[in-house]
């Protein structure tokens, strides 16, 4: 049984006393430490704390420590009681030059330090019209996150976000989730065989909300979604859960 998971994406959104106030009414409704919150690293210390549910960083550098002004290692997140992040997410690739070399660093140095990592990865919306897609998105697999030895592969979940339905209201639909989410297990199954495949655990994230969930949750290689809009409103968030639990 592959885990169902579900990850807040707040993105830079959210002020202090928000974000503990959202972090307190999540965690009225759910003690799940499936349920993940990657929120600004500002309140991360303090969200921790908290011990309810998991946190999480949306970014960190790959070197241990040194002259890296503004950025964050792993062992800081470590000795804030955080080990989980996420890496690729399109807006770090876009708008911040994460290339797939720089990730897959972070890939590896998120694995060496024994971090859960969340690896995002989607296409753009050129790529999907001329219906490259799926080749798009294996690659960048295969740039940088295959090279992770079949052991470590506990400490990883995918999310596919098609870059052309992240914060649009476009969601991809069911069968175009399915197709990739499928078209991933495979890839995973070709390098790594099937029995790791099948245990990987492959989120949906884009424009997901409380209406299309259900949906989505349905698919049968569809494993939990990654939440940026609807994950800032407790009520939307509660409902993206229950469609998720209640289908698996
Ligand atoms: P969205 O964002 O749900 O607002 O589309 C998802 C994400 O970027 O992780």
């Amino acid at each position: 049984m592959r885990k169902k998971i579900l990850a807040a994406n707040w993105k830079m959104n959210l002020l202090r006393n928000e974000a503990l106030e959202l972090y307190r009414q999540f965690s009225q409704f759910t003690d799940n430490q499936n349920v993940q919150i990657y929120s600004s690293a500002l309140y991360l210390t303090e969200l921790a704390q908290y011990n309810s549910l998991t946190i999480g960083a949306q970014n960190f550098y790959f070197e241990n420590a040194g002259a890296f002004t503004g950025e964050i290692s792993l062992n800081q997140l470590r000795s804030c009681n955080v080990n989980h992040v996420l890496i690729g997410h399109s807006e770090r690739r876009q708008l911040f030059a994460e290339t797939d070399e720089i990730l897959r660093k972070k890939v590896d140095a998120a694995i060496e330090n024994g971090f859960n990592l969340i690896f995002c990865c989607g296409e753009p919306l050129d790529i999907r019209q001329s219906e490259n897609h799926v080749e798009y998105v294996v690659n960048q697999l295969e740039l940088a996150l295959f090279q992770v030895p079949s052991e470590k592969w506990d400490q990883i979940a995918i999310a596919y976000e098609p870059i052309w339905a992240i914060g649009t209201g476009m969601t991809a639909t069911s069968e175009q989730a399915e197709e990739m989410h499928r078209e991933i297990r495979t890839a995973i199954s070709y390098k790594f065989g099937n029995e790791l495949a099948e245990k990987v655990s492959i989120l949906y994230g884009g424009s997901c909300n409380e209406k299309n969930a259900s949906e989505l949750f349905a698919c049968e290689n569809v494993d939990g979604g990654l939440i940026g809009g609807a994950s800032l409103k407790s009520e939307s968030f509660h409902e993206i859960l229950k469609a998720l639990y209640e289908l698996h």
